[in-house]
């Protein structure tokens, strides 16, 4: 109990439409309004603040808030701990990831992409509400952006239903442009299971944060953004890249550990 970290497993929520001051103390003295006042935080950040004031790390798999403030890595900080997230790359953005820099290396000019996910499990039904999908689909489509030379044009589709159950299904269609701008396409159809998928991941993630604190590390761990379609702390969205980050962190590990 003396090394406790806390996962945010927790449904989505919906984008917090409030402002979040970045330093605590404009903060702390709402967070004793009464309820019908309304909180300065969303639940998933009252989450990670409940972890922080508890002595734990936190890892947030979710697209929800969570410890993303500024205010909230401050108080990370300020006892010592480490934190790391948002929302795991178990499954189709971690294919966008993996491509993206390869069009771009070979210089093909990515016109559109679009995504489409089917999938029915608790979490489908949670996103089938249109202000909890919200946050999923920035947290999906955002990253093209940053590993493309031109933003395509892109959309992203989440739809639950029901008959798949844990089984997700995306269907992407990706269309650009090569030499002489000959237009071609590439699609590809992604089967995962969604838990499967997930739990290494969410393992793993336990283990190297509680290394990191042992290591005396503290606030945003960016060499964890191969485990999350937001990473905090890095801005780097390509899927190696961000691979090497771990394995370089990995190698200054001492050898018994
Ligand atoms: N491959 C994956 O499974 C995957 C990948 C990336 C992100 N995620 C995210 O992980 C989260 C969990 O996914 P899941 O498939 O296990 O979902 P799930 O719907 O099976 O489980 C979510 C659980 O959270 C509970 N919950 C809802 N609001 C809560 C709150 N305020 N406090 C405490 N508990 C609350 C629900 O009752 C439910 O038991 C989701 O936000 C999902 O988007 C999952």
């Amino acid at each position: 109990m003396d090394r406790v970290v806390v996962v945010n497993l927790a449904s989505t929520e919906p984008p917090w439409n409030g402002t979040i001051p970045d330093t605590f103390a404009a903060i702390e003295p709402a967070l004793d309004q009464p309820a019908d006042v309304g909180s300065p935080l969303p639940a998933s950040s009252l989450y990670a603040l409940a972890a922080f004031e508890s002595g734990a790390a936190y890892i947030n798999f979710t697209p929800s808030t969570g410890a993303s403030p500024r205010a909230l890595d401050e108080v990370a900080r300020q006892r010592g701990l480490p934190h790391a997230g948002c929302d795991g790359k178990t499954g189709e953005t971690l294919l966008k990831s993996v491509l993206a820099p390869m069009f771009a290396a070979r210089n093909l000019d990515v016109m559109s992409w679009v995504g489409h996910n089917i999938f029915g499990n608790l979490d489908g039904r949670i996103l089938d509400d249109p202000a909890n999908k919200a946050a999923k689909v920035k947290s999906k489509d955002h990253l093209l952006g940053a590993l493309l030379p031109k933003p395509p044009q892109t959309h992203v589709s989440i739809e639950y239903i029901e008959s798949l159950g844990d089984w997700k299904t995306a269907w992407d269609h990706i269309h650009f442009r090569g030499f002489l701008g000959t237009p071609m396409t590439m699609q590809f159809t992604w089967q995962g299971c969604d838990s499967i998928l997930a739990a290494p991941l969410v393992i793993d993630l336990v283990r190297l944060v509680d290394r990191a604190r042992q290591n005396g590390e503290q606030g945003q761990l960016g060499w964890l953004a191969s485990f999350f379609k937001s990473p905090l702390g890095c801005t780097e969205q390509g899927f190696f890249r961000q691979l090497a980050m771990l394995e370089s962190w990995v190698a200054e590990q001492p050898a018994s550990s």
